[in-house]
């Protein structure tokens, strides 16, 4: 097994009847920045969680450089969990926190259970959490409180916070769901910097299809808990995205495509 490929093998995961995700076998390598795409409901969420364990499969199997994660327990898995980081749509950060201690909070993935508890940072972590907010340039805001921040900038901590943690995978719970067209083309701009410049996997839930074809190397559609398309944003054709979305009406969604579209800013 080739290093640092993510392995899903025959991954389900149930909720009672439903199956959220069914059989998908993926490889994915490092430094990959995949999209995943899919009406609400395909399973994109739950996938993402089974990778870091956040929920358990049903079956199937997990590995990560030939190392098996679905067996992990106890401070392995609390690693596995630090090198994957998760960032979601509604950011979770700590509002009446300031930013520094907001992306301080990522190293606690790295500490012990009683450090973690003391919230007690060194002035490394400190000088760690800086550089961060300043790639993103959020370091004038270091000491606001981040409940005050726009969404776009509250994201950009979650991806500082997702960075102190030192991870091998990153992955994003449709980050930009809640964002304007300028916010969402930042914070989108930050996971492709942190992709090319640290080469740490992206895996990114993406509601529209125009920013998966913009940033993403590689896109998955699902449907149904299944993967149905792999491939290259050329390789998506108007047939496999009404596969992908069913064939009912996309008028919506064409609608949503074109008020937000989103492009890659020009690089700093
Ligand atoms: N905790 C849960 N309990 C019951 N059903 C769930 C749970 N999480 C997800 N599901 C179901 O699994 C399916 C996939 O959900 P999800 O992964 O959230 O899809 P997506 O993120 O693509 O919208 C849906 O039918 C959803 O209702
Ligand atoms: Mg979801």
């Amino acid at each position: 097994m080739e290093k640092n490929i993510l392995s899903l093998g025959g991954l389900g995961r149930s909720f009672g009847t439903t199956r959220a995700v069914d059989s998908v076998s993926l490889d994915i390598g490092p430094g990959e920045f995949v999209g995943i795409i899919g009406r609400s409901g395909a399973g994109k969420s739950t996938l993402l969680r089974l990778v870091n364990r956040l929920i358990e499969p049903t079956d199937g199997r997990i590995a990560f450089g030939g190392q098996d994660v679905t067996a992990l327990k106890g401070s392995a898995l609390r690693d596995w969990r630090r090198q994957c980081a998760m960032i979601f749509q509604q950011f979770n950060l700590i509002d009446r926190l300031d930013v520094l201690t907001n992306v301080l909070v990522g190293r606690l993935a790295v500490h012990g259970f009683a450090s973690s508890m003391a919230m007690r940072f060194s002035d490394a972590e400190r000088a760690l959490a800086i550089r961060a907010l300043d790639r993103l340039d959020l370091a004038p805001q270091a000491l606001q409180k981040a409940g005050t921040l726009s969404g776009g900038q509250q994201q950009r901590v979650a991806i500082a916070r997702a960075q102190v943690q030192n991870p091998r995978i990153l992955l994003a719970d449709e980050p930009i769901a809640s964002l304007d067209p300028g916010n969402a083309t930042r914070v989108m701009d930050a996971l492709r910097s942190i992709n090319n410049e640290d080469g740490i996997t992206v895996l990114v839930n993406l509601h529209t299809l125009d920013t998966a074809r913009a940033y993403c190397d590689r896109i998955i559609g699902m449907r149904c808990g299944r993967v149905i398309f792999d491939g290259s944003a050329r390789d998506l054709t108007a047939t496999v995205v009404r596969e992908i979305y069913g064939s009912e009406d996309l008028s919506d969604f064409n609608e949503s495509v074109t008020s937000t579209t989103i492009r890659p800013g020009v690089p700093a």
